[in-house]
């Protein structure tokens, strides 16, 4: 029997969510949330669940589903098995929603510096997400693999993403270049099961492919083939990861405020936001959980940074996700969040249990400015300073709550992956927006294709190049 059908263990690895310094009587009244304003929530959220409800199905929010998969989970398993031992290296090329999932899944769910340790310690082959265009970065990983023992994945669920498909032409060509025919062997894609160009030429090329559900956006496919398949073909337990999500979706419909944790992490952003607290932080102390939290970084801003709302009215609304590590950022960061404009919400991440505790040996005769340290551990500081933090922040009048992760595990990180998905989901109910559009993001992309001269978008580049030319501004 697996761990998590135990229902005992699910309880011990339940998120929990501390917010006791949101609300008025800690941090102030103008600068914390009232019962009676929680009160008032509480009909939006049971709103909110029922038009999630309503709209979960295949064609619509089918991410919501994504955690009882059953077949997509057996041909990936089957493809991993597949494969195994056949490759040192699999290089993700892929960005946005198909790329920041993937690094969240390794960087909390692999030992640190997996890529570094020598493949008997490992087992599995080392995982590579390239998601940008810097010509150095890609061509110095090209560099350090080996095109015989590499499994390119290139994940695009448009399949034209300009970034995405020009790496994909320079990987290709690296493979081809010492593969020849084989090419195609080293090759998987992962896009829309119907169309797109990518679509199109893996089946012109032979290439392996796994499908994006059409109802799940770039941003909620990390528990998709998008997140599942690197994850599962470096040893990640997928079906455990899975197995929490579905936990999050259970703890997810809790109808009553009290009980719902991302109805209620979503509530109190949203009435900060409109206190004018309007930056959002999220801060793990746990270096596992960083680019968790730039998944989340993503997710937050494209889902709910809008022009229009879902009716019409011009909103321009939005609160601004920060990422920032504890306890690094302490040093960077904190002086601004306590003594700064009061425009922040800082959400921290504790994690109970760490893997090691790396327990800090007693200091030496004379160090008496540091002997305090001693018989403690590394686990206990960070915590400690997590929780001064929390408390200093609250002192001085700032908001801010704290999700407690029993422990970093598959189950969890599923589970919180669940979690900040459904509170980013009541977010854009509350906001009135469309959280599963980006429409922002056009402008940019329609300016790279005319600069690049792409077939027609002719008259975009005369229109860019003379704008550009009339308001020369530069420092020569
Ligand atoms: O969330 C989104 O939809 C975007 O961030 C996309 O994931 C990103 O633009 C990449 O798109 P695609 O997967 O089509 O290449």
């Amino acid at each position: 029997m697996a761990r998590y059908e135990d229902a005992d263990w699910r309880e011990s690895m339940r998120i929990r969510y501390d917010y006791t310094h949101m609300l008025a009587d800690v941090v102030g009244e103008h600068r914390g949330t009232t019962q009676g304003q929680l009160d008032e929530m509480a009909g939006r959220l049971t709103a909110a669940i029922d038009v999630l409800r309503l709209r979960r199905s295949p064609n619509d929010l089918a991410w919501m589903d994504l955690p009882y998969q059953k077949d997509s989970i057996a041909e990936i398993l089957g493809y991993a098995r597949e494969v195994e031992g056949v490759y040192d290296d699999v290089l993700v090329l892929g960005i946005g929603g198909s790329a920041l999932g993937v690094t969240a899944l390794k960087s909390a769910l692999l030992p640190y510096y997996a890529n570094y340790m020598s493949p008997d310690v490992r087992r599995h082959p080392r995982l590579w997400v390239l998601d940008n265009v810097d010509p150095g970065w890609v061509m110095a990983a090209l560099r350090l693999l080996d095109p015989e023992r590499t499994l390119v994945i290139v994940t695009s669920k448009s399949g034209s993403t300009t970034e995405t498909m020009a790496q994909f032409l320079i990987a290709r060509g690296w493979l081809q270049e010492r593969l020849g025919e084989s090419t195609a062997c080293h090759i998987v894609a992962i896009t829309d099961p119907e169309q797109g160009p990518l679509r199109e030429i893996a089946g012109r090329e032979g290439y392996r492919t796994f499908a994006v559900p059409p109802g799940v956006g770039g941003r909620f496919s990390v528990l998709s083939s998008v997140g599942l398949l690197p994850a599962a073909l470096v040893g990640i337990d997928i079906e455990e990861l899975l197995a929490g999500a579905a936990y999050g979706d259970e703890l997810a419909q809790a109808p009553d405020l009290q009980h719902n944790l991302p109805g209620m992490a979503a509530a109190l952003q949203h009435l900060a936001y409109h206190r004018g607290q309007r930056i959002s932080v999220l801060m793990p102390y746990s270096q596992h959980l960083r680019d968790l939290a730039d998944w989340w970084r993503q997710l937050w801003a494209e889902s709910l940074g809008k022009k229009m709302s879902t009716d019409g009215r011009r909103l321009n609304v939005g609160p601004t996700p920060v990422l920032a590590l504890g306890t690094t950022d302490q040093h960077s960061q904190i002086q601004l969040y306590v003594e700064g404009p009061p425009d922040k919400v800082i959400s921290f991440v504790a994690v109970e249990r760490f893997e090691e505790e790396a327990p800090l040996p007693p200091a030496r005769p004379k160090e008496e400015g540091i002997a305090y340290l001693g018989g403690h551990s590394l686990a206990e500081l960070i915590n400690a300073e997590r929780e001064a933090t929390a408390m200093a922040l609250a002192e001085a009048g700032r908001p801010n709550a704290t999700y407690i992760v029993p422990e970093v595990n598959p189950f969890t990180v599923g589970q919180f992956i669940y979690l900040l998905e459904m509170q980013t989901a009541i977010s854009g109910f509350l906001y009135s927006v469309n959280a599963y559009d980006q429409p922002g993001v056009e402008a940019g992309k329609v300016a790279t294709y005319a600069l690049l001269g792409r077939p027609g978008y002719e008259a975009q580049a005369i229109e860019l190049r003379t704008t550009q030319a009339a308001r020369p501004r530069h420092i020569v």
